[in-house]
């Protein structure tokens, strides 16, 4: 159990950061310096979840969490432009254009900002020097590009075409991961990491997502990098320090 106390050393602002996961949603709150606060509430996300069911049960996730916090950070599996949802890939289509900062500020009384939820473990995880590509491997497949520790956000390299009528994602995906086995899900990884590494050409390919469990199971080059899922929660807290970080 983690539960700090915070009473009298506290020092900085609360940020209760959540993230909204093809299959679950996550919530901790987290200190200034990105320590946790509590140990992680997982939630089942609704299948095909709706902005409103899900806005419902991160609500009611805060209640069971309880504790105090200042600001909100939430990181969401699609693209997020001005606090607003883009696109809804693996989501209900009815996220698409809905306000989730604006919503989240009203229904939790705090500022709250949203970024893409691989952008958001990229702020988690990453080193800070040269070119970084953070992958998750997850319901989805999300990316995040880095360069000195500076985001460009929002990219969505899980949708590049594989083949003639296949993309990453589809191949790479939860749905490929169930229906190959892991065995031959894995043997399709080295061949996407040498097609991100010939077009970015990044120092260090840092991998998160459940699925990413699997990848110590092959042998793994020495830049790739595997990072701990919970880097998506921690690194909400990064989306408050530098105008660049937040979308
Ligand atoms: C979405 C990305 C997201 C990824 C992982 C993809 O389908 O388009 O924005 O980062 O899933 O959740």
């Amino acid at each position: 159990m983690v539960r700090r106390d915070y009473s009298k050393a506290m020092q900085g602002p609360i940020t209760l950061c959540i993230d909204i996961g093809g299959s679950k949603t996550k919530l901790v709150r987290c200190d200034a310096r990105a320590l946790p606060l509590d140990e992680p509430l997982r939630k089942d996300t609704p299948a095909r979840s709706h902005p409103e069911s899900t806005i419902d049960l991160i609500a009611e996730a805060v209640d069971e969490l309880g504790g105090e916090f200042d600001r909100v950070s939430v990181g969401y599996p699609g693209v997020i432009r001005n606090g607003v949802c883009e696109t809804a890939v693996n989501l209900d289509p009815s996220w698409q254009g809905f306000p989730i900062s604006d919503v989240l500020t009203a229904r939790l009384g705090r500022d709250t900002r949203a970024a893409n939820d691989a952008d958001v473990q990229g702020l988690g995880c990453i080193r800070g020097h040269g070119t970084e590509l953070v992958l998750t491997l997850g319901t989805g497949i999300g990316s995040a590009l880095f360069r000195d520790g500076v985001l460009i956000p929002n990219c969505e390299f899980g949708h590049l075409p594989y083949g003639r009528e296949s993309t990453f994602e589809h191949e790479l995906g939860k749905n490929a991961l169930h229906a190959l086995g892991w065995e031959a899900w894995l043997e399709r990884i080295p061949p996407a990491l040498d097609v991100f590494r010939r077009c970015f050409n990044p120092d260090l390919i840092l991998i998160g997502g459940g699925n990413a469990r699997f990848l110590p199971r092959i042998p793994l080059p020495d830049d790739i990098v595997i990072v701990p899922n919970e880097a998506g929660l921690y690194g909400g807290v990064r989306l408050w320090l530098g105008v660049q970080s937040e979308t």
